[in-house]
């Protein structure tokens, strides 16, 4: 029934390409969810402007050409529009939505703005890591939890689905519920955050996959560009016929997320045999890499040949969510008394 069901909500940022530790990390859990609950996904353009001047400085230093940031914050949505029904995200299933198609949003984040202390947003870890590497703070930027507090109280959300990063975030969402609650009275179910299950996906150079270091691998990557990428990961310099630690290899860490039980255990024995070169384990991995995503490979083909079809299924979303946004922002422009209450 669904009024069982839980909303769950959660928010990406159309940043670039996706890479296997976006995949593993957050966008694999986040689509299982699907099933079973009452999921709202949405493309969080609004965030993004708050970082997409620099980006597009960073593109441009590494093409060598001018970047324009309409352009990238474009290309960017679209990206993670298709690379999320590519891999599964099912429409019928999950409200999915361009967060800047609900309007009322930055309202309520106003209005949750007034109930929100300085000292709170302060202590922001994003924000103060942002400001230590010297990235200018827009308003924008120091004001982001507030507008993601307002993502997930406008939907009235019951868990958030995050990576550690975000935890504080949703910890302040509760501050400002909690804050508002008392002010004006019962509006918002307080949230709760779920952690994303966060394995090991190291990069090519064995530090944690992110785009912030260079070392990712693409999942829509195919063909010879995501081989070199595979075959550069970082090993260490045991001969092919000595025994190797399979604890210890970056690629055998990558192969263990595609591989079952029994396929790990497998080739772990082969990496404690000695006779086994790295070159070797990057091809399995290869293989591995190739037969998970080729069906969204080609689903994504179909669906980037097919952009109203694309837009059609955000705009759906979109009007599902702003009903519901619209339906809080009744609440909470009432409680506030920016409309006459109703006559008991
Ligand atoms: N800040 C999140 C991130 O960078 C994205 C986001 C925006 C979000 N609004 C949200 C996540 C609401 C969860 C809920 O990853």
């Amino acid at each position: 029934m669904t009024t069982m069901r839980k909303r769950i909500l959660s928010g990406v940022q159309p940043s670039g390409k996706l890479h296997l530790g976006n995949y593993f990390g957050a966008v694999k859990q986040h689509i299982a969810l699907q099933d079973e609950n009452d999921c709202f996904y949405f493309i969080a353009d609004y965030h993004t402007l708050t970082s997409i001047r620099d980006t597009a400085e960073r593109v441009a230093a590494e093409t060598g050409k001018k970047a324009d940031p309409a352009a990238l914050l474009r290309e960017y949505t679209r990206d993670v529009a298709l690379d999320h029904l590519a891999l599964g995200l099912d429409p019928d299933k999950a409200t999915f939505f361009r967060q800047s198609d609900v309007p009322e949003v930055t309202e309520l984040a106003w209005i949750l703005g007034t109930v929100t202390s300085m000292g709170l947003l302060e202590r922001a870890v994003s924000y103060k890591d942002k400001v230590e590497k010297g990235i200018e703070a827009s308003v924008g930027l120091f004001f982001y939890p507030v507008l993601m507090a307002a993502d997930i109280l406008i939907y009235r959300s019951h868990v958030v689905p995050v990576g550690q990063d975000q935890v504080q975030h949703i910890e302040m969402t509760r501050d400002m519920a909690d804050r508002f609650n008392r002010t004006f009275g019962e509006v918002f179910p307080v949230p709760t955050h779920r952690l994303d299950l966060a394995p090991k996906v190291p990069g090519i150079d064995g530090q944690k996959m992110s785009k912030s270091y260079d070392n990712t691998i693409e999942i829509f990557a195919e063909g010879n560009p995501l081989k070199k990428r595979v075959m550069s990961i970082v090993t260490d310099s045991t001969p092919v016929e000595a025994p190797k630690d399979p604890e210890k290899d970056n690629v055998f860490a990558l192969y263990s997320l595609f591989a079952t039980a029994e396929e790990k255990a497998a080739l772990a024995q082969r990496y404690r045999a000695g006779g086994m070169g790295y070159g070797e384990a990057k091809k399995l991995l290869l293989e591995k890499i190739n037969a998970q995503f080729e069906p969204a490979r080609q689903k994504r083909k179909q669906l980037a040949a097919d952009p109203d079809y694309v837009e059609g299924v955000l705009r759906k979303g979109a009007a599902r969510a702003r009903a519901e946004a619209q339906k809080t922002m009744e609440l909470v422009r009432r409680a506030v008394g920016m409309l006459p209450r109703p006559v008991a």
